[in-house]
């Protein structure tokens, strides 16, 4: 495998593993305050973010190359409100795809067509997790600071989260 492609395959691992920490405190987070919904919402992407990174582990070391289990950042803990939540996880998932793009743009100036077409998953991934994001985030802009508001939108996220867990 291309050195330069193995680094940055593993460098996503790293980005896949603080992914899943961050979703993981935040569903701990929600957990807390009561936002059951929320919570299991974040758990099931918080395991989804686990089998991103497992998959890149197990593709570099098919591969001939050498994964690199890394040391990871301690996540933030504490939220202000389900928006900040969002927000997070909305530029958590934008910072992934920069960083996916990246990926796909090394492979084709290597002409690595292996790992561009294994990486074709992650876009598709992307794709979906952003969109899910952002229509999450429009939606407590309209509730605002109302409870009743959060209160649905805990009970709704719930079927989310179920979807989620059939992927893993
Ligand atoms: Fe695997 Fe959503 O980053």
């Amino acid at each position: 495998m291309i050195k330069e492609i193995e680094n940055l395959l593993n460098d996503q691992v790293r980005y896949e593993a603080n992914a899943s920490m961050h979703y993981l405190a935040m569903a701990s987070w929600a957990d807390v305050n009561g936002y059951n919904g929320v919570s299991e919402f974040f758990y099931a992407n918080s395991e989804e973010e686990r089998v991103h990174m497992t998959k890149l582990v197990k593709f570099i070391n098919e591969r001939g190359g050498n994964a690199i289990i890394p040391a990871l950042d301690a996540p933030k803990t504490d939220f202000k409100s389900l928006n900040d939540l969002f927000e997070d996880f909305l530029s958590s998932e934008v910072y992934v795809t920069e960083k996916i793009n990246g990926v796909i743009f090394e492979c084709l100036n290597h002409k690595d067509y292996n790992t561009h077409n294994f990486m074709q998953w992650y876009v598709s991934e992307q794709l979906e997790e952003e969109a899910q994001a952002r229509t999450m985030l429009d939606k407590l802009n309209i509730i605002g600071d109302d409870k009743t508001g959060h209160y649905m939108f805990d009970r709704d996220i719930m079927t989310f989260a179920k979807a989620s867990e059939g992927k893993v």
